[in-house]
C-alpha cells in the first residue's frame, strides 16, 4: 500500500472573512492559517502534500502546488490530478481548519478499514436541530444522531477519483466530498472530532482560532 496524501483546498477567497487577501494565507496565531494544518499532517506522518492554490500565490516549502479551480470540489479535483497515479489513500482538508491536530488526522486513517469508502471528521451536535419550511417548523431531529462534520475526509482514492469524475453541477452542488460517495451506495465512517476543529468563516471565528491555538502553545 503507498504512503497516504494529503489534498489541502486553499484556493477560497473567503469573503465572509473580509480580509484582503485569500483566507488560507491570512495570518492566525502568527503564521498563515494553511502552515497550521501542513504542520498536523506532518506530525501524524503524512508528508506527501498537495495544496490548491489562489492566483499568485505559491505552495508552502516540501508541498506540490496546483491552481485551484471555481468550487470547493473543482479544487479537490484538480489537487487529486496533480498527486499522480499510485494512490491508496487521500485525505481531504479545508485550509479553513487550521485547529486540526495530529491525532484527528490519525484517527481518520485509523478507521479506514477495508469494507469502508471513507472516513470524516466530526463532531456530535451540541444543539438541537430543527427542519424548518422557512420559518415554519416541520420537525425536530434526533439529536443523538446528528454529527457536525469537518475536515479531514479520509478516502479511498478510487471511491474519490469515481465520484469527482461526475459533471461539473453535480460537484459544485455537493457541500463535502464524502455526500458524494455517499449518493454512489459508499460506507462512509463518522470519526468523533471535538468540535474545535472549526472551519473559520468569519472575523470571530479567526478571533477563536487565535485563542485556540494560544492556549494550546
Ligand atoms: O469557502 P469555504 O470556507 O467553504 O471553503 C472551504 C475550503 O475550500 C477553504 O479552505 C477554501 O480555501 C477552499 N476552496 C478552494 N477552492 C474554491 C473554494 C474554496 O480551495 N474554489
Amino acid at each position: 500500500m503507498s504512503e497516504a496524501v494529503a489534498l489541502i483546498v486553499a484556493a477560497g477567497r473567503g469573503e465572509r472573512l473580509g480580509s484582503d487577501g485569500p483566507k488560507a494565507f491570512v495570518v492566525c496565531g502568527g503564521r498563515p492559517m494553511l502552515d497550521w494544518s501542513i504542520d498536523a499532517f506532518r506530525a501524524a506522518g503524512v508528508t506527501r502534500i498537495v495544496v490548491a492554490l489562489p492566483a499568485g500565490y505559491d505552495a508552502p516549502e516540501g508541498c506540490i502546488g496546483v491552481p485551484g479551480g471555481v468550487q470547493r470540489s473543482h479544487s479537490v479535483r484538480a489537487a487529486l490530478e496533480a498527486a499522480g497515479d499510485s494512490l491508496d489513500v487521500v485525505l481531504v482538508h479545508d485550509a479553513a481548519r487550521p485547529l486540526v491536530t495530529a491525532r484527528i488526522v490519525r484517527d481518520c486513517l485509523a478507521a479506514l478499514t477495508a469494507d469502508v469508502d471513507a472516513a470524516i471528521a466530526a463532531a456530535p451536535v451540541a444543539d438541537t436541530v430543527k427542519e424548518a419550511d422557512g420559518y415554519d417548523v416541520v420537525r425536530t431531529l434526533d439529536r443523538a444522531r446528528l454529527w457536525a462534520v469537518q475536515t479531514p475526509q479520509v478516502f479511498r482514492a478510487e471511491a474519490l477519483r469515481d465520484v469527482l469524475a461526475q459533471d461539473d453541477a453535480i460537484l459544485a452542488a455537493a457541500t463535502d466530498d464524502a455526500s458524494l460517495v455517499e449518493a454512489r451506495g459508499g460506507r462512509v465512517l463518522v470519526v468523533p472530532s471535538p468540535r474545535d476543529n472549526f472551519k473559520v468563516t468569519t472575523p470571530e471565528d479567526l478571533q477563536l482560532a487565535e485563542l485556540v491555538l494560544a492556549s494550546r502553545a
